[in-house]
């Protein structure tokens, strides 16, 4: 366990769904871990004014709605003594001064801060400025950190602007973006698992692997979110950032060591690797799809354009892209990433498809598969030939299938590790500028490009499968969309 200075979160956007559903409840986990330092404020930060008492309860109300079976007492009454508000009303030209005073009460506030960005993407500079402003950002004395929420721009020239914003008044080490993939226990033994065990690096590359798929699907919609939704698209929401990290873990080269210098050097030499996407051929490289009504598990549910009340919209819920890698390693090897709301299954999962084996012994052989689930179920299973008993000789998939998750293993979200490596100040987990600015640079081109073909979107019915239209992008027509981590998953 490292040691935590004395320290206080100040949260920005404290009322708003994040905070509520993620935060809130994650910090009291910690505390109920017994991962808080004693001394460790939490000063939420909201646009109205609250009474502290009513914002207790509120909290309580947050933490009611998350543990439906109850929680300890004890650590409901620390937990809440360490929570204050602060209003900081928009209108009001003096309000970062007043943050300032009430912070400079250092009794209840711990000098350390941490702040957590939980605001629009556009007030991210403007509240930077402000605490600079007001010099709540000198690190003289503590120390100063700043969260930023996802997304860190909306392209590449916007992540530009917002880093040279940033860095007027914050060090390289003072910046924690978020992708909370990377909190995810099971993205973080991705590296694990490749570089722990002797049997899997030697056949980690073009020699021996057919493709690979990075795949995460959904079976929501995008709920009550349609007007941020449509303004940004599946490309943009999941595969600039979540999806292509998971890409990331899977194919990097061996970092030096396990520190954040160490794992982000690799990560962001192999996304900028990555050809970029021709978009004189996007066809064969890129596709995408919205949901048309549909069922999910045996209730209708209504399409994109409804949900959304504008037939003419071209932005897309289902996106797949096609992405190679220019290195020595990975040469030639396509690599599928896509990803879906409203699909019939909701799965996050890397599935790599080898070569073909050296002897081939006719119809049913098929090619290994190693497949690594993210979510819902953490596992790694490899499939391989093995034959039939009898008198003929006939070969069958059999799988090995190991959980990486057990019976009595902590359960830890991946807000809750984020949010302890912030109060620790080991940002490895949290995105590095080049990472960001490499992932804005391949996918960039693509959203223009589509956001400009005005043609209407090909359209899946929701609770379906890939729709058929996407394998266009397959590279050899033996290739095929792996479904669900069983086996047989790959039956189309
Ligand atoms: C968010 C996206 O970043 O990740 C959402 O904005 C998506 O659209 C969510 O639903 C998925 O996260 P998780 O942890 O539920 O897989």
């Amino acid at each position: 366990m490292k040691q935590i200075d004395p320290c206080t979160l100040v949260l920005f956007g404290a009322s708003g769904n994040l905070s509520r559903v993620k935060l809130m409840p994650g910090l009291f986990r910690l505390d109920a871990l017994g991962r808080l330092p004693e001394k460790m404020a939490i000063l939420s930060v909201g646009r109205g004014a609250v009474s502290r008492e009513a914002w207790h309860a509120d909290i309580k109300g947050m933490l009611d709605a998350k543990f439906k079976k109850g929680y300890d007492q004890k650590v409901f009454e620390r937990f809440i003594a360490r929570n204050h508000y602060h209003a900081n009303p928009p209108t009001d030209p003096q309000a970062f001064e007043r943050l300032k005073d009430t912070l400079s009460d250092e009794k209840t506030f711990p000098q350390n801060l941490a702040y957590f960005l939980s605001v629009r993407p556009s007030d991210f500079a403007p509240v930077v400025d402000q605490l600079a402003s007001v010099d709540l950002l000198n690190e003289e004395k503590y120390w100063r950190r700043v969260v930023i929420e996802k997304p860190f721009g909306t392209d590449l020239p916007s992540a530009k602007a917002l880093q040279a914003s940033i860095t007027r008044h914050l060090k390289e080490s003072q910046i924690y973006r978020i992708d909370h993939y990377l909190g995810k226990s099971a993205l973080q033994n991705i590296l694990l698992q490749r570089f722990a065990n002797t049997v899997l690096e030697p056949i980690w590359n073009k020699d021996y692997i057919d493709h690979v798929q990075i795949t995460n699907t959904e079976m929501l919609g995008v709920g009550d979110r349609t007007q941020f939704y449509d303004a940004t698209g599946a490309l943009r929401d999941m595969i600039q950032s979540h999806v292509l990290q998971t890409l990331a873990l899977t194919a990097m080269e061996m970092p030096k060591d396990l520190s954040p210098e160490g794992i982000r050097t690799e990560k962001i030499k192999v996304l900028e690797a990555i050809r970029p996407i021709p978009v004189n051929a996007l066809e064969k490289h890129a596709f995408r799809a919205q949901y048309a009504a549909g069922e999910i598990n045996g209730e209708k549910v209504p399409g994109y354009l409804e949900e959304l009340g504008n037939a003419d919209s071209v932005v897309e819920t289902y996106a797949a892209l096609k992405l190679f890698i220019d290195n020595p390693r990975w040469q030639g090897v396509p690599f599928y990433i896509r990803t879906a709301k409203r699909l019939h299954e909701a799965d996050t999962r890397i599935a790599i498809r080898f070569k073909k084996a050296p002897m081939q012994i006719g119809s049913g052989q098929q090619q290994n598969w190693l497949i690594i689930g993210i979510q819902p179920r953490e596992c790694i299973k490899m499939e391989i030939q093995s034959k039939i008993p009898g008198l003929d000789i006939r070969t069958r998939s059999i799988q090995l299938d190991a959980a990486n998750r057990q019976d009595g293993d902590e359960t830890v979200d991946a807000y809750e590790a984020l949010l302890l490596n912030l109060m620790e100040g080991d940002n490895s987990q949290y995105l590095h500028i080049s990472e960001v600015e490499a992932q804005w640079r391949l996918v960039d081109p693509v959203i223009e490009a589509w956001a400009k073909d005005r043609k209407p979107v090909h359209q899946y019915p929701a609770g379906s499968r890939d729709p058929e239209a996407s394998k266009v992008i397959f590279e050899a027509e033996d290739q095929f969309w792996r479904y669900s981590i069983e086996l047989g998953g790959d039956a189309e």
